[in-house]
């Protein structure tokens, strides 16, 4: 088991939920750093979609050390290289691509893949890859899809993305085959560009109270 994998598990434990940052402007990563901090959240991933996605994964590395940062939205060699640069901890994306798997090589252990099938989760496996992503969790079956999963694969652990909404939170972590759930609403874009700390903060707070 690599080192960041271990990493992330454990800080997993602690605060099982990954908000997916859509951040237009590097200004607000360090605030956002903190404010996720102060929350209790461990691990954030920081999408590439916006023009300083870079920029924000090496600010909110230095303001906030003990924050797992990682890069979502990679889709290309060029990313992961871009990525790793920046400080990116881990890996996310959406699929995956024999341009990205040649440019991973033997990297495998830093990227969470998405995948929406059994078949895609066993090639996955059979590459190396150790965690997963199901994307979008809402349209590949949802929590229904990851309990028929468990049974012919259970050693796979899963971070559903995408269309998951708060109410659904506890039912997907209430899986044995989930390690976290990600979710760009935790922080939203808005509540990003406006600064709006405070929401982001309540909103995580009360996704890591179980009640
Ligand atoms: C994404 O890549 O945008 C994530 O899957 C987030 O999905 P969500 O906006 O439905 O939470």
């Amino acid at each position: 088991m690599s080192d960041i994998i271990q990493k992330l598990d454990a800080a997993a434990k602690r605060a099982p939920v990954v908000p997916v940052l859509v951040v237009e402007s590097a200004a607000s990563a360090a605030p956002l750093a903190r404010a996720l901090e102060e929350a209790g959240i461990t691990i954030a991933e920081v999408t590439l979609r916006t023009a300083d996605g870079l920029k924000v994964i090496e600010a909110m590395r230095k303001a906030a050390p003990g924050l797992i940062v990682g890069a979502g939205t990679v889709l290309s060699g060029r990313d992961v290289e871009a990525a790793l640069n920046a400080g990116a901890e881990f890996l996310v994306s959406p699929g995956m691509s024999p341009g990205l798997r040649a440019a991973l090589g033997g990297r495998e252990h830093l990227m969470i893949p998405g995948v929406a099938t059994a078949s895609e989760a066993m090639t996955r496996m059979e590459e190396g890859f150790l965690r997963l992503k199901l994307f979008p969790a809402s349209i590949a079956g949802g929590v229904p899809a990851l309990k028929a999963l468990a049974g012919p694969l259970p050693h796979l652990k899963f971070m559903p993305t995408g269309g998951i909404t708060e109410g659904e939170v506890a039912a997907y972590l209430g899986q044995p085959n989930v390690f976290a759930v990600g979710g760009s609403w935790i922080a939203s874009q808005a509540d990003i560009a406006a600064g709006n700390w405070a929401r982001i903060i309540e909103t995580a707070r009360r996704l890591l109270t179980p009640a």
